[in-house]
């Protein structure tokens, strides 16, 4: 009898690029963080009560999507939990993100589920989740530190701050700490000015990296990844150069990296070189700008989809020549209000819309221009900066689900 061969014999292969090819994903954190030092020694610094038997202030970080944040996060907090570990102190972290966790019900759950791993928490009411914290953090002793990963994405954040707050008022040697991290610029020009000044209580800005930053980045994480001389100094070069003048974000220059290394494994390539750089920029760009569509708030979203969609149905659109095509900025508000009402959001006037449609022009997903003549009046003409129908298919997998 013939034995037939197993379905995955020969896929063993051994890489002749790549050292460790996880090191070059998103979710790797890297244990150095140049250019993040000052970053890094301001949360220690006010974490640092907690070791200190204190409360924390809450810290809000923000800045553009790659600039660190999350990583520096990760970082902080796994050095603040292997510390008080070894030290036996009573400081208990938790750290989620909110894409996930997007209501103040599921926050509280997942922190509650983090603190009784042994318990099932699934399905009880709002208060018993909330008296269960509570019954921790007394009994215990402990300084709670509650880390909220695009925070901005939490529906009813307002509640959620203000329930986190108001627990430090029932304990005594205990405390409830927020680390809130956005990627929102605006987010807390936004936020209700108690939820603001509660969160806010102390703030850091990550800015963008510039092409120098990059370069020594990447540099880093390719030394890590990479065999020797196999990524050619050009390729990083041009990987940093490209990042550095689209955003500044180091996410963009690693993933740069990693697919021009696909790239050249597939083509049974032994080095990567700027072609392979320049062939991954595109597909790049478009993992980049769909990851940017999913981290937006609702109603950026929304606003967003009301362009797609007429865009894509050719509704409403001017042509202001033979190639370029726009919509005024009323249709679009109409078309939007009638998508909230059919996803049963609630709609913001159009004073919110109007900074709505700034924010997204920001982050390069829309281009404006304001009519001159031959529009009735002073509009805003609005166009789509990415392929409509993509922009559109992966809102309604998020909007309409
Ligand atoms: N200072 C840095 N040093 C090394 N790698 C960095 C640095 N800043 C960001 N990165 C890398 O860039 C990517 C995006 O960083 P991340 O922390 O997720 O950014 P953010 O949370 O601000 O969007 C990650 O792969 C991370 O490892
Ligand atoms: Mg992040």
């Amino acid at each position: 009898m013939r034995v037939m061969p197993n379905l995955f014999e020969g896929k063993i292969k051994e890489s002749s690029i790549f050292l460790n090819r996880d090191i070059m994903l998103p979710s790797y954190t890297p244990e150095r963080l140049p250019f993040r030092e000052k970053q890094i020694e301001e949360m220690v610094s006010v974490l640092s009560a907690a070791v200190d038997d204190h409360k924390p202030d809450n810290l809000f970080l923000y800045g553009k999507p790659g600039t660190g944040k999350t990583s520096c996060t990760r970082h902080v907090l796994n050095q603040l939990d292997e510390f008080v570990r070894a030290k036996g102190l009573a400081v208990k972290i938790v750290y989620m993100n909110c894409r996930h966790y997007n209501s103040k019900y599921k926050v509280l759950s997942r922190i509650v589920q983090g603190l009784y791993p042994d318990r099932d928490f699934i399905g009880y009411s709002g208060t018993f989740i909330y008296e269960n914290l509570l019954k921790y953090c007394k009994e215990n002793a402990c300084r709670l530190i509650i880390g909220l990963d695009e925070i901005d994405k939490t529906k009813d954040l307002d509640e959620l701050i203000y329930a986190l707050t108001r627990a430090n008022d029932e304990l005594q040697n205990s405390s409830i700490s927020i680390l809130g991290i956005s990627n929102q610029l605006m987010f807390k020009d936004r936020l209700d000015p108690r939820t603001k000044s509660s969160l806010c209580e102390r703030e850091l800005v990550f800015p963008p990296y510039n092409a120098e930053e990059l370069r020594a980045i990447l540099k880093d994480r390719v030394k890590m990844a990479f065999k020797p001389d196999v990524v050619e100094e050009s390729a990083i070069n041009l990987a940093a150069a490209i990042a550095a003048q689209e955003s500044g974000d180091a996410r963009t220059a690693v993933m740069l990296m990693l697919r021009a290394a696909e790239i050249a494994e597939q083509g049974n390539h032994s080095k990567v070189t700027d072609k392979e750089v320049k062939k991954a920029k595109e597909r790049v760009e478009e993992e980049i700008v769909m990851d940017m569509i999913c981290s937006l708030p609702e109603q950026q979203q929304l606003v967003l989809y009301a362009i797609a969609r007429l865009t894509t149905d050719k509704k409403g659109i001017k042509k202001l020549s033979n190639e370029e095509c726009v919509l005024c900025s009323g249709e679009v508000y109409d078309e939007y209000r009638k998508i909230a009402e059919k996803v049963k959001a609630s709609s913001v006037s159009i004073r919110w819309f109007q900074e709505y449609i700034n924010e997204l022009e920001m982050y390069g997903l829309l281009l404006t221009t304001n009519s001159g003549k031959g529009f009735r009046g002073h509009t805003r003409l609005i166009k789509l900066g990415f392929d409509g129908e993509k922009i559109r298919s992966i809102l309604e997998k998020h909007l309409l689900a």
